[in-house]
């Protein structure tokens, strides 16, 4: 049984779609251990709850540096003995502990086809926002593994969006999260739980199987 720590920081939509996935069978051979919120308000903590999981808030805000507070969170994920770590909407800078304590066993998802629209300033509506501006006919959404570059490690899955005429970033925002997000995330784990993602010498993430 693969154990999943979540990280997440707001509404916990993907959270949701990993936990429904469960439920329903499409992902097996894997339980959600613990969610990790970097914000006590976070109504994703609510959906832990209301699953039955235990969530814990790990915020910065409540401890006196930087370094105090990635020794907090490193100590609170190893404590659930996680085997993938998964960043579901997690607006947190990952610290270098943690990367190096879990190499290869951290994916994000990102509303955006990395390389395009991620790095630094690229998160949750912004990266909609800046889809829009710069007139993109398709964006999407990926899956990848973490290192201590931004938006930069394996890319494990991804999903292209169309651009409809007259989106808001919200409209876009939601169609992102219907039509790939919520699929690729929890495809992901099932993916990784079966054993069959491996990453090989350059960095290339392979599928094996059906
Ligand atoms: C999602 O769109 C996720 O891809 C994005 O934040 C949103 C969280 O929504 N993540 C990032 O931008 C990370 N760079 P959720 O809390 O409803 O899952």
């Amino acid at each position: 049984m693969l154990r999943v720590a979540v990280c997440v920081s707001g509404g916990g939509t993907n959270l949701q779609a990993i936990i429904d996935a469960i439920k329903s069978g499409k992902i097996e051979n894997a339980q959600i251990v613990r969610v990790v919120s970097n914000n006590k308000n976070a109504y994703a903590l609510t959906r832990a709850g209301k699953a039955g999981i235990e969530g814990i808030c790990v915020s910065p805000r409540d401890y006196e540096s930087r370094e105090l507070f990635n020794r907090a969170l490193l100590a609170r994920l190893q404590e659930a003995e996680p085997d993938l770590i998964v960043l579901a909407g997690f607006m947190v800078a990952v610290p270098a502990c943690v990367i190096d304590a879990f190499r290869g066993r951290i994916i994000n998802i990102h509303p955006a086809l990395i390389p395009s629209f991620c790095g630094k300033g690229y998160y949750g509506l912004h990266v909609h926002e800046k889809v829009l501006e710069r007139g993109a006919k398709v964006t999407g959404a990926t899956v990848h593994f973490v290192d201590e570059d931004l938006d930069h490690g394996p890319i494990l899955l991804q999903k292209a969006v169309e651009v409809k005429e007259g989106d808001t970033p919200e409209v876009l925002q939601r169609r992102v999260m219907e039509e790939a997000e919520w699929i690729l995330l929890p495809r992901a784990i099932s993916l990784i739980a079966q054993g069959r993602v491996t990453i090989d010498e350059s960095g290339i993430t392979h599928i094996s199987g059906k």
